[in-house]
């Protein structure tokens, strides 16, 4: 075979979610963080409401979804902004960087949006690199209880920081 028709091994690429991803992303999740998912304090707000399929993206190797990120409209204090998660990526594909790609995308669109923040509660170590910085100690309240040193969160106005107090919650 000449070198020309070799297939690439992967062939990533990065779709807007749509309902027929459903399925596929909840079998994601379940492998990812497992039945105790569902208590989590981010994920009681997003039972609050529908996710923002317009910001939420999947990966698909060669027609595979293997990814999934999932961002939420939230008020936070008084910043329109969106939840970021869960983000998943199958163990098979780990640590080729897709996690990173699938955050990226989903702040850019966020931006374009006109989102004010991005937050998330998660790993500082993982997301510090994609832009994310602590939130205030203990200055958002969640729905339910939250390590205050995993509250991040991406500016997307100068004035954010000042403005992140109070509650976070679902926003229509
Ligand atoms: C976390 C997750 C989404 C990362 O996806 P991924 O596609 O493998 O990530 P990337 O390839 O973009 O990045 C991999 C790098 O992040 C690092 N990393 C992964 N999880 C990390 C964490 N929790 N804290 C710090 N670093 C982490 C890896 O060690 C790797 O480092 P390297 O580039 O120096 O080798 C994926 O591992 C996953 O689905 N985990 C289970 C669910 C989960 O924990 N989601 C995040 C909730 S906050």
């Amino acid at each position: 075979m000449s070198q020309h028709n070799l297939k690439p091994k992967h062939d990533l690429v990065y779709l807007t979610e749509d309902a027929s991803h459903d399925e596929v992303i909840e079998l994601i999740n379940e492998e990812a963080f497992g039945p105790g998912r569902h208590t989590r304090a981010a994920a009681r707000i997003r039972e609050e409401g529908a996710h923002d399929r317009t910001l939420s993206f999947v990966c698909a190797d060669d027609g595979e979804t293997i990814g999934s990120v999932r961002m939420t409209a939230v008020m936070a204090g008084d910043v329109k902004g969106h939840l970021l998660g869960p983000l998943a990526v199958r163990p098979s594909h780990k640590n080729r960087g897709i996690g990173r790609e699938l955050v990226r995308i989903a702040i850019d669109a966020a931006k374009r949006k006109g989102s004010e923040a991005v937050i998330l509660v998660g790993d500082a170590p993982y997301y510090g690199p994609l832009g994310f910085e602590k939130v205030a100690y203990n200055a958002l309240q969640f729905p339910g209880p939250v390590d205050p040193n995993r509250v991040l969160v991406v500016p997307l106005r100068p004035d954010v920081h000042s403005r992140l107090k109070g509650r976070i919650g679902w926003r229509p």
